[in-house]
Parts: structure tokens; sequence; C-alpha cells
């Protein structure tokens, strides 16, 4: 079976990822952080009870040692590594002015650092075991134009995009391609922080009316997003139906780009 890593799984869109690709064969890795263990077993429980084979992992994808253990213990558990999804990642609202340096690095560690060191450390073992491979980034629909109040999210977003052209150049030779996805709005945890500052910013109190009702989210198709709808994507570009796509960052948003567009 090959097998998949994803990172920052226990939850939101890295919990459908992981549930999408198990059901297309692949053997996963659930990883994420200590405090979202009991989580983690829990997306480990439903693959396997789903007849799929399944393994938790706890690392911390900003820390080049627990990345270098998330994947020699992905290979002594299933044998090899095929796809890796660099999924896990951090948002963080606070405006240019207002943005302290810890916060810029605390984000760029996890949101660009983190990729980084799974891009690399997964093609390694790729190059190391002679195989072709896929390597997934996670972007974001801010990887392509601002949002408001978000500058350290945004850029790391606009870096994944830069990071996953390049890595694509470097790695063809090996037969690894280099892909990364831009989610819109996706109603997980993640986007339930950047409800409540639209709610303080309108002084309503319902976080999800004004969630809702937010120029933010609206989109050509006019319909809900779901983890599901991203991991849909994902699956494409883990899966042999990309072979020929290498350095694309695929934008899945119901057409909120263009929306915004006319209604900034
Ligand atoms: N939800 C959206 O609307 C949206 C939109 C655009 C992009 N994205 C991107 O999609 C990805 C998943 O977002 P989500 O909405 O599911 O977020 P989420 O907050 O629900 O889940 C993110 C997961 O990453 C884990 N994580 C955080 N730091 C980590 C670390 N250092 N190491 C390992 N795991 C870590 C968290 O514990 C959490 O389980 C993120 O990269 C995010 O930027 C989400």
């Amino acid at each position: 079976m090959p097998t998949a890593i994803v990172t920052g799984a226990s939850r939101g869109i890295g919990r459908g990822i992981a549930l999408r690709l198990a059901s297309d064969g692949f053997d996963v890795v659930v990883n994420d952080i200590v405090q979202q263990k009991d989580h983690i077993e829990n997306v480990v429980s439903e693959i396997e009870q789903s007849g799929k084979r399944a393994h938790g992992i706890v690392a911390d994808v900003s820390k080049q040692a627990d990345v270098e253990r998330l994947i020699s213990e992905t290979v002594k558990t299933f044998g090899q590594l095929d796809v890796m999804v660099a999924n896990a990642g951090i948002l963080e609202t606070t405006s240019l002015l207002e943005l302290t340096t810890e916060q810029w690095d605390h984000v760029m560690g996890i949101n660009l650092r983190g990729v980084f060191l799974c891009y690399s450390m997964a093609a390694g073992q790729m190059i190391k075991q002679k195989t072709k491979g896929k390597l997934i980034g996670a972007c974001s629909i801010s990887g392509y134009r601002p949002s408001g109040k978000a500058p350290a999210y945004c850029t790391s977003k606009w870096a994944v995009r830069g990071l996953t052209q390049t890595a694509a150049l470097e790695l063809g030779e090996h037969g690894i391609t280099v892909n990364a996805y831009c989610p819109g709005s996706v109603k997980t945890d993640m986007s339930t922080v950047f409800a409540k500052r639209l709610a303080k910013e309108q002084k309503d109190a319902n976080v999800d009316e004004a969630y809702k009702t937010s120029s933010h989210r609206k989109n050509a198709l006019n319909q809900e997003l779901f983890p599901e709808d991203i991991a849909s994507l994902v699956s494409f570009l883990a899966g042999k139906d990309s072979n020929a796509m290498t350095g694309q960052t695929m934008i899945c948003d119901g057409g909120m780009y263009f929306t915004y567009l006319l209604c900034p």
C-alpha cells in the first residue's frame, strides 16, 4: 500500500484529507501536536474502523528533529513514504501595526518552516527509496490576495506558493511532484477565530451570524465549503491523475476569489 503523512490532521481540513486518502487506499499517518493527542487517536480509530490502516504520530512541524522522527517512524511503521501533505497551519489576525516579532516568527515557524521541513525531508526519503513521490502543501486564497489584518499569515501563504514552485523545479528530475491547495473559507476551528474577530469589529455578539453574512466569505457558488471539498482536491493531487502536474497552487474556494474582486 502507498503511504501518506498528513500533518495537522487531528481536526478540520487535515482530518478530512486523512479520511479521504485512507478511503483512496493509502496507509495514513495522522500527525498533530501533543495537545491534540486524543483527537489524533480518534481519527486513527475512525480510519481503522473503516478497515484501513492508520498510525498517529505526535510531532511539531516547526521543529526539525520532530519532522525527522515523523518520517523515520512512518517508514518504520509502513515501510515507505509516497505522499506528504504539509497541511498544519495557524492563523494570526493581528494587524501590521500591532504585530510583534514573536507573533511573526511563530506564524512563519509553523506555516512556512514547517512546510519547508516537510517538503525537504520527505523528498530526501523518497530519493533514498528511489521511488516517485508527491509533496502537497497547504496554501490559502490568502496566498493569492491579501486578507485584511493578517499580514504574517498572508505572507506565509504567499511564501508557500514560491517554495512549491522552486521545489517543483528542483525535484522534478527525481520524479517528485510538488503542488499546493488553496482553500477559500472552510468552516473549521481556524475560520472560527476569523469569525470572532469579524464579530468584534462589527460589534455583533453572534459570531456565527457575523461569519455567515460577512462579505469576506461570499463566493460565486453561494455555498458553504467543507473539509471534504478540499480533501477531494488533495486526493487528485495525491493520485495518478495529477502525474503530469507540478509547481501548481490550486484554488478551491467556490469562486470566492472572483467575488472578492467584485466586492472588496
Ligand atoms: N479553514 C479555512 O478556511 C482555511 C482557508 C485557507 C487555508 N487554510 C489552511 O488549511 C490548513 C488547515 O486549516 P484548518 O482550517 O483545518 O485549521 P485548524 O486550526 O482547524 O487545524 C489545523 C491543525 O494544525 C495543527 N497544528 C498547529 N500547529 C502545528 C504544528 N506546529 N505541528 C503540527 N500540527 C500543528 C493544529 O493543532 C490543528 O489540529 C492550514 O494550513 C490553513 O492555513 C484553511
